[in-house]
């Protein structure tokens, strides 16, 4: 799925909405990403808190590069890869995520 220009991304985690689905946009030690707002405890779904991620559900906190849990089990938020075409971004997000 075509993101939009990269340069249209200023700030970062930036949120991005696909239906009714919604992901942070982030810059990860790899380069781009999207980490879905699905909380990998319960199904809660993660905030933006500043300077972590956090699912109100439990209080799961999560970093902000590549999603991994801060305060809780060895977990991580699900993510997908995000590659630079001609300016543009695309992420590789199956569509069984969307079921
Ligand atoms: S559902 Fe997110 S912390 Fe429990």
């Amino acid at each position: 799925m075509d993101l939009g220009p990269e340069s249209s991304f200023t700030k970062f985690p930036s949120v991005v909405h696909m239906g009714d689905w919604s992901f942070f946009l982030v810059q990860g030690k790899e380069g781009y990403k999207l980490l879905s707002t699905v909380c990998p405890h319960a199904g809660g779904e993660v905030v933006d808190w500043g300077t972590s991620f956090m699912c109100p559900d439990h209080g799961w906190r999560f970093e902000m590069k590549d999603g991994v849990c801060v305060n809780g089990p060895l977990a991580q938020m699900t993510s997908f890869p995000v590659t630079v075409q001609d300016g543009h971004l695309f992420a590789d997000v199956p569509i069984e995520t969307f079921r």
